[in-house]
């Protein structure tokens, strides 16, 4: 008999519901953005969050269990993300689920969000473990082998912004809305558009601008984003002294973009190679190529998915990059997470305490900075 978990998400800005049937089918994918509420002060208001998960919430699982025709004692187990995020907005969802649970008798699991992220390609492709992750959202940017449920090797992380940060910032230094991320790449294709209709080399603003690529002649697979964002502000300073012209957003969000893809192919070059020497016995026996999963919010760029892929064919490895709907959160992510976590009997119990910090690799060294992006 078919089984199906119900996933809540409410770790940041989105609210997401939805419920996945154990084959993989999505059956519902509800999400509420609070894009409007957070719009004036250009970043996410913990509080306002925590608000309007709970507006939220009741509305988006009731939409979810109608629109499958399930009830709720058709249901195998109740998912909900239990951290790493605003903690207000966590014991939102978390509450939901363990009320449900509770109410209807059925097992509760305890969903880490980041956790979610990466099993996310295992929703939409055949991938087998181990593999190979780049993790970069707004609060993150980690470098990490999955090699089981539950069990991740981080090999990398930012020693200061997380790559969606350091686009949200810089976005802001533009002058656009937040989260920035979307906007950046806007620009930086209609810059190549531009470039095409006129036949400019679009390398030529690269070099113009000579963006720095930081910690790349490092020998380690760690990431630094500051040093670029202020050289960003540099740049965008210099301009300010008038007013900055769509056309020099375009260059700049272009050249940006180039820098990431600079830094993004040297860190991953290193840690494909670490990768495929350090698990070639587990590797042998998976089909090949060995696989390298995007995951998170800042997945969804249209050039970062374009270079890895590159990167990828380069190295003779696979790039499993989700559908961008289920890169950024969503309770998709959730439900599945649940479902892998079903599968191998990890239940969790009601008494379940949040976590504002939920580390995947609690192994891995501290970095000095990095805060809750480590
Ligand atoms: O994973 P996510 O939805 O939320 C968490 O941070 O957990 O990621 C949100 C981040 C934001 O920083 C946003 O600007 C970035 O993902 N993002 C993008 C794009 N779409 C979302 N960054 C660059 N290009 C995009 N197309
Ligand atoms: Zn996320």
């Amino acid at each position: 008999m078919s089984k199906y978990v119900l996933g809540i998400e409410s770790s940041c800005d989105d609210t997401g519901v939805a419920i996945i049937r154990d084959d993989g089918t999505i059956m519902a994918n509800l999400i509420s953005s609070q894009f409007e509420e957070h719009l004036e002060f250009g970043g996410v208001v913990p509080e306002i969050a925590a608000r309007a998960h709970l507006d939220h919430v009741d509305r988006l699982i009731k939409a979810a269990m109608q629109q499958t025709g399930l009830t709720f004692s058709n249901l195998s187990a109740i998912a909900a993300t239990c951290g790493p995020g605003l903690i207000g907005g966590v014991m939102v969802g978390m509450m939901a689920g363990k009320a449900i649970a509770a109410a209807h008798d059925l097992p509760f699991i305890a969903v880490n969000h980041l956790e979610a992220h990466l099993l996310t390609a295992r929703l939409t492709n055949e991938v087998a473990l181990p593999y190979l992750c780049l993790l970069v959202s707004g609060g993150h940017s980690q470098l990490l082998i999955a090699e089981d449920i539950s069990s991740y090797k981080r090999i990398g992380t930012t020693l200061d912004d997380a790559l969606g940060e350091a686009f949200d910032k810089t976005a802001k230094m533009m002058g656009l809305p937040y989260p920035g991320g979307p906007y950046m790449q806007k620009l930086a294709e209609d810059y190549i558009s531009r470039c095409a209709a006129n036949n400019i080399d679009p390398q030529d603003i690269v070099k113009k601008y000579n963006l720095p690529h930081p910690l790349t002649r490092h020998d380690n697979m760690d990431f630094s984003f500051s040093g670029l964002k202020t050289a960003m502000r540099t740049h965008i300073d210099k301009i300010k002294t008038d007013e900055i012209s769509i056309a020099q957003a375009e260059e700049l969000a272009y050249a940006f973009h180039q820098a990431i893809i600079g830094v993004l192919n040297n860190k991953l070059s290193r840690a494909m190679t670490y990768f495929k020497a350090e698990y070639a016995t587990q590797l042998e026996t998976q089909a090949p190529p060995p696989a390298i999963v995007l995951a998170g919010g800042v997945a969804a760029n249209r050039f970062i998915r374009e270079a890895m892929q590159e990167l990828a064919a380069s190295h003779n490895m696979a790039l499993i990059a989700p559908p961008v709907k289920l890169c950024s959160d969503n309770g998709a992510m959730i439900a599945w997470a649940g479902i892998e976590r079903l599968r191998r009997g990890m239940v969790d119990s009601l008494d379940f305490a949040a976590r504002p910090r939920w580390p995947l690799d609690p192994n891995a060294e501290k970095r000095i900075g990095a805060g809750v992006k480590a």
